[in-house]
């Protein structure tokens, strides 16, 4: 018996000694770095703080790339620019990939953005996301920006700015992409919204009790209630499809009357994942970038003065209450150096993650095919290379033009976020409203900011507001 367990094991690690000659050989060497324990890999260290995680690896084994083990898949992260770039300009090397904690609340069978029902789908998205159409979209987005203001900020001495931002956001994705108004119809897809997104970032356990469970349970509720809303959009289309209200296009009007006149049926199941996916995508990222804009202009009255310096001008420059167009917004730019400055420093997304579709040789290494691949924001944002002294907020760094590769808050080439321009109006026409209407002082200086992997505020940011003298 014994004899046989040293012959197992004499004949695995020989095995494992060929495996390490021929993985080493010269041309095919693994990137760096390690792969940490079973299942989790280097999960924990990553979700403490991805921004650390980062540059403490880049510095360790390489500052082009390294190898380690998130969500479940072994990983190779792109670093620096040169990294950004190297996967902005080989799409075909790679393909789309999603954490399957992700794929899976959200019921996505097929991720796949190039088979054909997708194909319409982010047609439809770029088309109704992109500049032309978006400026269109600054009345309305100043209106409810107005609106919000008026009943959650101004009659309050004190407001939490990320729980409200996050209810702005849902609020504005159902009047523009789905064109839902009634704020009852809004709670119920909300409620159940907040708890899917606490599932997605837990442990993946799907154990009765556990928020991943109510994750699955929750995502299963809104695409019920939205596979409703589908059906009865699909028949007003229909019914109306002759005499079409230029006025009154949303995301999802478009997308089923592309569908019906192509013929090109998108099931509805489908439809509902990728909407909520969607939602996902523009939910976190919007919201927080407002909420550390707030905590910016909170500490830095400085900045907060230019900003509303800048925000005055185009005030007056129109009748009293007038709203805003797409003229104004160009006019933000100090005001827009400041976002990015925030971005840069609090990236709202991570960056992206995709599927090696063939070895792929870089910077002296093989990333096997079938490897999982992320680029990071925070291996340009926060590096020294290219932003001195990268911890200090300095808005007038962005006077002068990025390098290729360097700020990438919405990523790069063609995976680039669609929804740069509807976030970019978004949270420039909030912050018009904000500087012209209150002053700000954070109610608690101290409030420590923690990683989800995403940067919040423990305490959502309380802010204490005052209202700016006429
Ligand atoms: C400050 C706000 C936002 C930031 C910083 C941001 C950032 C990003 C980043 C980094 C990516 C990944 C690119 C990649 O995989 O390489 C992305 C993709 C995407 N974002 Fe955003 N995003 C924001 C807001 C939005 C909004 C408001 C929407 C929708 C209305 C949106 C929709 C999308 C979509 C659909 C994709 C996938 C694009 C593709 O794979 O072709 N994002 N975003
Ligand atoms: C990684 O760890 C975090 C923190 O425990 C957890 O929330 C997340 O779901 C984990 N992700 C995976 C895919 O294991
Ligand atoms: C794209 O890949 C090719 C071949 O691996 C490489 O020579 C090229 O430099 C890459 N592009 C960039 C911008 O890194």
């Amino acid at each position: 018996m014994a004899f046989i367990i040293f012959l197992t094991l004499a004949i695995t690690i020989f095995f494992i000694l060929i495996f390490r000659i021929i993985t080493s050989s010269p041309g095919s060497k693994l990137p760096p770095g390690k792969t940490g324990w079973p299942i989790l890999g280097e999960n924990l260290s990553f979700m403490v703080n991805p921004a650390k995680f980062i540059s403490d690896r880049m510095k360790k084994y390489s500052a082009n790339i390294f190898q380690t083990s998130l969500a479940g898949a072994k990983m190779s992260i792109f670093c620096g620019a040169s990294g950004n770039k190297f996967i902005y300009s080989n799409e075909s090397k790679f393909k789309t990939w999603l954490p399957p904690t992700l794929v899976d609340v959200l019921s996505l069978t097929n991720i796949d953005s190039t088979s054909s029902p997708w194909k319409l789908f982010d047609e439809q998205l770029h088309k109704f996301l992109r500049l032309e159409s978006m400026q269109h979209y600054v009345p309305i987005m100043d209106t409810k920006v107005r609106e919000h203001l008026e009943k959650h900020w101004a009659p309050f001495n004190q407001v939490k700015v990320l729980p409200l931002s996050k209810e702005f956001t849902i609020s504005l994705f159902c009047n523009l992409i789905l064109k839902i108004y009634d704020s009852d119809q809004i709670k119920e897809l909300a409620k159940p919204y907040h708890t899917l997104v606490k599932g997605i970032i837990s442990v993946p356990l799907n154990l009765p009790g556990t928020p991943y469970n109510h994750a699955v349970k929750a995502s299963k509720l809104i695409r019920d209630k939205l596979v409703e809303l589908v059906r009865q959009r699909k028949m007003e289309v229909l019914e109306k499809k002759d005499h079409v209200n230029v006025d009154d296009v949303d995301f999802l009007g478009g997308l089923l009357r592309a569908s019906i006149e192509g013929g090109d049926f998108i099931s509805e199941m489908e439809l509902v994942g990728k909407i909520v996916a969607l939602l996902f995508a523009a939910f976190h990222t919007t919201s927080n970038t407002i909420t550390f804009l707030m905590a910016h202009l909170a500490e830095y009255p400085d900045v907060y003065e230019k900003v509303l310096q800048e925000q005055l001008e185009i005030a007056q420059s129109k009748e009293k209450g007038e709203i805003l167009n797409w003229k104004d917004i160009q006019k933000m730019k100090y005001s827009w150096n400041v976002v990015c400055e925030t971005m840069r420093l609090k990236p709202p997304a991570l960056g992206g993650f995709r599927e090696a579709s063939t070895d792929i040789h870089y910077g002296g290494y093989t990333v096997p095919k079938g490897w999982k691949v992320h680029w990071s924001v925070y291996s340009t944002h926060i590096d020294p290379v290219h932003f001195s002294e990268p911890e200090r907020f300095d808005p007038s760094r962005f006077e002068e033009k990025q390098g290729r590769g360097v700020y990438v808050p919405f990523g790069l080439g063609p995976h680039m976020c669609c929804g740069r321009e509807y976030a970019r109006i978004k949270v420039l026409v909030f912050l018009h409203n904000v500087v012209t209407r209150f002053r700000l002082s954070k109610a608690n200086p101290n409030e420590r900011v923690i990683y989800t992997p995403d940067p919040v505020f423990v305490d959502g940011l309380r802010i204490n507001l005052c209202s700016q003298k006429e």
